[in-house]
């Protein structure tokens, strides 16, 4: 099989390459990504010269280089990660949400039916979306694959796009494809923007941890290796034209997460026990700032005999090993523009 991963110098298409790499070795991998601030290619120095994979550099919206990727390769699948991802950046410039997120796709998936229409047998176009499109949940409930689309950030609005825009790639030109709505990911090689990096970011330089709001607002988080595990059994073994959520049934409040994080950093670095409480500080909430998700992932479980392998406390002290010993990485990505960003979206305020 050819398969094209785009987005795979990010944060979980970087764990996702390597796994199609490893584990697929009969596979030609190519991976696809234009490298914005979340793309890093120092995130698969491990794979970099395996003989079944390639990078490519460029863009989604590019269709002049997508046409030509396919012409190339003979792509037999897609699995699209390629976009803008964190929430807060959608609400401080939401056009570039929209451009990678929606018309990036749009390009990818109008290539691939040209590419594959006089015979669609063996193809697959595999999207990977986010929970978020579900909205908000209240104290109870969770989203499950029938739960109608709802999005409050422009980042959920530009992914809930994207996944009605392939449904009907589906539908009107009979591209086959699967999608997969996924919770809160967590891990080695997360850009240290999203809260799980950013809070041990800080910690380790005794930095505030900008809490937004109250706290109270809940995620369900998975580790990033469950989730490439899961993308792997979708991709080969999911129904055609289906959605599967994908979750860790392992919800937190905020606060309750930053009090465990915060421990288990004291405890590694020899701190003074509770010594990362006086970093705490309660800023202004997020516009929009959804209260709660939580994925019913039963239907992938059912179906497709996936469930997660990492206990949380097991991920997350893996995690920060990972941050800890790897600090060249952590002051890479943080130098330079992160500089600006940081002071607009912390400082400024
Ligand atoms: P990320 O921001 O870490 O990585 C995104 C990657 O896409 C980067 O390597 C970036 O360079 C690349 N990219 C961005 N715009 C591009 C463009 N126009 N052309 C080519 N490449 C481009 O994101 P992530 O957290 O790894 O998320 C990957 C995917 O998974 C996204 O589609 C996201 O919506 C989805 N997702 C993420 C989470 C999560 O918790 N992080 C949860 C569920 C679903
Ligand atoms: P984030 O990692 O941005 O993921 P998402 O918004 O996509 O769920 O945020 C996770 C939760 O943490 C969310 O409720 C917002 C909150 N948060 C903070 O309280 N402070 C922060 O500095 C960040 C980045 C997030």
């Amino acid at each position: 099989m050819k398969v094209l991963i785009t987005g795979g110098a990010g944060f979980i298409g970087s764990h996702v390459v390597r796994r199609f790499v490893k584990n697929h070795p009969d596979y030609k991998i190519v991976n696809l990504d234009n490298l914005t601030y979340a793309g890093n290619l120092e995130n698969l120095i491990d794979v970099a010269k395996e003989t079944n994979y390639i990078f490519e550099k460029g863009d989604i919206q590019d269709q002049n280089l997508i046409e030509q990727l396919f012409q190339n390769y003979q792509f037999d699948g897609v699995i699209h990660l390629a976009a803008e991802s964190h929430v807060d950046r959608s609400i401080s410039d939401p056009f570039a949400f929209a451009r990678t997120n929606i018309i990036g796709t749009m390009v990818l998936l109008h290539v691939s039916v040209n590419a594959w229409k006089d015979n669609f047998e063996n193809k697959r176009f595999y999207h990977i979306s986010t929970d978020e499109v579900y909205g908000s949940l209240g104290e109870s409930g969770f989203f499950t694959e029938e739960t109608p689309y709802d999005p409050n950030s422009p980042y959920s609005a530009s992914k809930a796009s994207s996944d009605l825009f392939v449904r009907a790639f589906g539908e009107t030109y009979g591209l086959p494809y699967v999608i997969s709505n996924c919770s809160n990911n967590y891990g080695p090689n997360q850009f240290p923007e999203k809260l799980i990096p950013l809070f041990i970011n800080n910690i380790i330089h005794k930095r505030p941890l900008p809490v937004y709001g109250k706290g109270e607002n809940t995620r369900d988080w998975l580790h990033v290796e469950d989730h490439a595990n899961a993308i792997d059994v979708v991709f080969h073994q999911g129904k055609n034209k289906e959605t599967y959520n994908i979750g860790g049934w392992n919800e937190w409040k905020n606060i309750d997460l930053i009090h465990l994080l915060g421990n288990l950093m004291d405890n590694k670095l020899r701190r003074k026990s509770g010594d990362y409480q006086r970093l705490i500080t309660y800023v202004k909430d997020r516009p929009g700032h959804d209260l709660r998700y939580a994925i019913d992932a039963s239907k992938i479980a059912k179906e497709l005999g996936w469930k997660p392998k990492y206990t949380f406390e097991e991920g997350l002290q893996q995690t920060i090993d990972w941050y800890l010993s790897n600090s060249e990485w952590l002051s890479n990505v943080t130098s330079g523009a992160y500089q600006d960003y940081y002071k607009n979206q912390y400082l400024d305020q």
